[in-house]
């Protein structure tokens, strides 16, 4: 089986927020970052899969900071774990302050894609090897975030969900 690494996924697209994409205190549309995050991390799926790729889920998101008018934000989308023919894609999402060019984190989000084929249906797509202890811990902790979603979405029974129920097992 061929592997591949999260570098190797790698998407990091850099914008401005303009007038059109702000509310009307300032800050940009929450729709417009997931949007943004939707297209990063399709080529990060795409990179890795090297096939058409479809978002199946949105798995988490989180707001954290207001993102003022202007402002350079940099969406950078990595896969965390292949399965079998979805990806797990992990977004991070970067300010760059104007003076001192210091970049901060101002929100994250999970996404799920899965590798298609020309009809529409599910292909395999390689293994990931992570490197980092990031990437490890975000590998090691991605079953999880599949299994919940899936019983999320009414695809899997809270029962075969193993690994999910082992974290509520092993809390204190
Ligand atoms: C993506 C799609 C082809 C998958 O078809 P499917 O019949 O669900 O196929 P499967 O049940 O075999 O699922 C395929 C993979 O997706 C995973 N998956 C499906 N739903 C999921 C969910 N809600 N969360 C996480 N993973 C999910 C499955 O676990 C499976 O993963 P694996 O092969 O790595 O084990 C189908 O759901 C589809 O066409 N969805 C629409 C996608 C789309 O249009 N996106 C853009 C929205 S505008």
């Amino acid at each position: 089986m061929e592997y591949k690494t999260p570098a190797d996924s790698r998407t990091i697209v850099t914008d401005l927020v303009l007038p059109s994409e702000t509310n009307p205190i300032g800050n940009m549309f929450g729709g417009e970052l997931l949007a943004r995050m939707d297209r990063a991390a399709s080529i990060a799926a795409r990179r890795h899969s090297r096939r058409i790729v479809m978002t199946v889920s949105v798995n988490h998101v989180a707001f954290n900071k207001m993102i003022p008018l202007g402002s350079v934000v940099t969406v950078e989308a990595q896969i965390s774990r292949a399965f079998n023919s979805s990806m797990e894609v992990y977004i991070d999402v970067w300010l760059e302050d104007r003076e001192s060019g210091k970049k901060t984190k101002a929100n994250e989000a999970i996404y799920t894609f899965v590798a298609v084929d020309e009809m529409g249906g599910p292909v395999a797509v390689p293994g990931l090897r992570p490197e980092t202890e990031l990437e490890k811990s975000r590998f090691d902790s991605a079953l999880r975030r599949k299994q919940l979603s899936l019983v999320l979405a009414g695809k899997m029974a809270a029962q075969e969900a193993t690994e999910l129920k082992a974290l509520f097992e092993s809390a204190p």
